[in-house]
């Protein structure tokens, strides 16, 4: 239902623009869970705020590429339909919740509004509604928390807003930018937890931003691996656990995906992402690879350099190692 074809954006600065996201390619079905992964700086929350649309407010610009939203472009859509699908069909769910929630409105006012303006329903049906998905995320006091500020709350309890707010307008598919990075460990499971059920529970389609591949092999079932603004991997869980093609994607599971365990985060890899502008020539990652030659310097290389059905990575060297 969420395609995204051959992206690529730029960042408008002054006179310039510095490509920061290239010709990136993934697609999310209905009832299917997608992880995008990399370290920090590789373009991953460029390309999911890409799909609402949301970067433009920073100076990110569409270079070429499209996404596909059920077929229609998100480009080509008039204001009115492109709020219509933010949060009515394709909810965002943020690392940080406050960067979504507005401090001077209280809950219920701020849930009563987009419900009211999304669903059409009136004042009192409306708390209702909302009361009812405050319930449905674990937060039982509901109707005390209506008449709360997000200040008064607990990072964990705004995540669980966020996300009941997010159910309510009943999304097709949800995208989440690593939902509990800001939370404590224990918080978080249960957060991804409740995420999980209602994915399951409403057969949802998500993207799901995370540098956790704890996460990803509990969660997701399509992989999708970014360095330096490119795709440098992608294919199925099973196939990124089982065989990690890409130097990169090797290096981030610690090249022994039986040991990275539930919660636990990606090993450090020498050195730094390159930012937008500083991309190396020919493959972004080979002055950190250890596996690199003269040829990975020279030119640019093919997202499909290496496949296997489903599985594709932008490497040379893989077919020496199989
Ligand atoms: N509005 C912006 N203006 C300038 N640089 C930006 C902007 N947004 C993102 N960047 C840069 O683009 C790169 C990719 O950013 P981002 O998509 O946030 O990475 P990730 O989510 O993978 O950590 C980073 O180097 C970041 O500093
Ligand atoms: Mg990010």
């Amino acid at each position: 239902m969420l395609e995204i074809k051959d992206l690529s954006l730029a960042i408008q600065h002054q006179e310039t623009a510095t490509m920061a996201v290239k010709n990136i390619a993934l697609t999310i079905s209905k009832g299917r869970v997608l992880g995008l992964v990399g370290e920090s700086g590789c373009g991953k929350t460029l390309t999911a705020q890409a799909v609402l649309r949301l970067g433009e407010y920073q100076g990110i610009e569409r270079v070429n590429g499209d996404i596909l939203w059920h077929g229609e472009s998100v480009f080509d859509m008039s204001d009115k339909r492109l709020r219509a699908m933010r949060g009515g069909q394709v909810a965002m769910i943020f690392q940080e919740p406050m960067t979504a929630l507005n401090p001077v409105f209280s809950i219920g006012s701020q849930m009563v509004e987009v419900i009211r303006l999304h669903l059409g329903l009136s004042k009192s049906q409306a708390k209702e509604h909302a009361i009812h998905y405050l319930k449905d995320v674990g937060l039982d006091e509901a109707e005390e928390l209506l008449n709360q500020y997000p200040d008064s709350l607990s990072g964990g309890m705004r995540q669980r807003v966020l996300i009941a707010m997010a159910m309510s307008l009943h999304p097709e598919c949800i995208i989440a930018d690593e939902p509990t990075t800001a939370l404590d460990v224990s918080v978080q499971k249960r957060i991804i937890a409740l995420l999980r059920k209602l994915q399951k529970e409403n057969n949802l389609g998500m993207l799901l931003v995370t540098h956790d591949f704890g996460l990803v092999a509990e969660m997701c079932d399509d992989v999708v691996v970014m360095y330096a603004g490119e795709v440098v991997e992608s294919g199925s869980v099973l196939d990124i656990f089982d065989h990690p093609a890409h130097p990169y994607t090797q290096a981030l599971m610690g090249c022994r995906p039986e040991m990275v365990k539930e919660g636990e985060s990606l090993t450090v890899i020498e050195g730094q992402v390159p930012a937008p502008g500083t991309w190396p020539k020919g493959c972004h990652f080979s002055p950190r690879c250890s596996r690199a030659s003269e040829a990975c310097q020279i030119k640019a290389i093919a997202a499909n350099a290496w496949q296997d059905s489903g599985h594709q990575a932008r490497c040379i060297h893989v077919q020496e190692q199989a």
